[in-house]
């Protein structure tokens, strides 16, 4: 989200804080804008939504805490602005910086923050995911916006039950350098089979750190190393995910819209890139039997 206009602290005042002593722009990303704030006993995040995102904002939340009282590694949640014009979620600051920055600095290390990293995305798995996400059109399935994969995917048998975070990258993963510290943005979370997400995290390793740049000061060598741990990590802990194929296709079909071009919005994919996306999805649909 690119609008400078953005007043955090007149966003806080409409959720009830008491006057903050900083407010810190963090990020923009595509849809929204993260600000770390001090209040004196410690710091928060605000993460800011464009309008109109008030009913993915609920389901977020929802999602956070189910995750949370699961045992896993998730801000907690203290305030939800609930203006549509400009939804808000005041959470918990999570220690340390985000896995991709910890890369940066010490890319030594990749093989075992990938470990914890896959330890995390095992457990993740483990959780059933909470009502919210059985709702009517939010289907794993259907987020691929592609009729004949649909049908394709549902001749199969899937796991429907399993919590999927669908954006598990290292940027949205905190670390402290020993342990997960956060896993953020749960967004696109969805209900399904594990392998789907499994398969989203491999597709963005793959083609999205070349594509988008965003883990691109990071080498290749790098990410290899840290989606080898990722890979033994979530193996130790949830055995080895089977006949991936199908999944990998689906994925590679996500990604084409997901980081399609969007009028005024910096970061779509190029037609080249488009255009390798559309090769790996069709190795895998090969590699499917389709
Ligand atoms: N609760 C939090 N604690 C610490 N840092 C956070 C927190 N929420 C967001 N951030 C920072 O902001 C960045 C973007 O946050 P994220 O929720 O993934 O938003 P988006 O992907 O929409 O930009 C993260 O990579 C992290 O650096
Ligand atoms: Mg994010």
């Amino acid at each position: 989200m690119h609008d400078n206009s953005l007043d955090a602290r007149q966003i806080l005042r409409d959720l009830g804080v008491p006057a903050p002593v900083s407010v810190a722009r963090v990020t923009g990303g595509r849809d929204t804008a993260v600000f770390r704030v001090n209040l004196g006993d410690g710091d928060r995040a605000l993460r800011v939504y464009g309008a109109g995102q008030m009913d993915g904002l609920w389901r977020e939340v929802e999602v956070m805490e189910a995750a949370r009282q699961a045992g896993l590694p998730v801000p907690r949640v203290h305030a939800v602005g609930i203006d549509d014009e400009r939804p808000a979620l005041l959470m918990e600051w999570c220690r340390g910086r985000p896995v991709t920055h910890e890369l940066k600095a010490r890319p030594w290390s990749a093989r075992h923050q990938g470990v914890l990293f896959g330890r995390t995305h095992a457990a993740i798995h483990g959780v059933r995911a909470p009502a919210v996400l059985h709702e009517l059109g939010r289907s794993w399935i259907a987020w691929a916006r592609d009729d004949e994969l649909g049908a394709r995917l549902s001749e199969r048998t899937h796991r429907e039950d399993a919590l999927l975070h669908l954006d598990y990258h290292p940027l949205n993963v905190m670390t402290d350098g020993g342990a997960i510290t956060g896993v953020l943005d749960w967004t696109n979370a969805r209900a399904g089979d594990p392998r789907a997400d499994y398969a989203r995290t491999l597709s963005i390793l793959r083609l999205d750190a070349e594509v988008e740049g965003r883990l691109a000061p990071i080498a290749r060598v790098v990410i290899r190393r840290f989606e080898l741990g990722w890979r033994q990590g979530y193996h130790e802990a949830a055995g080895e995910p089977s006949d991936l194929a199908p999944y990998l296709a689906w994925a590679g079909t996500v990604m084409q819209h997901d980081r399609a071009p969007r009028p005024g919005v910096p970061g779509g994919l190029t037609p080249e890139r488009l255009n390798h996306i559309r090769t790996w999805t069709a190795e895998w649909k090969r590699r499917a039997g389709w």
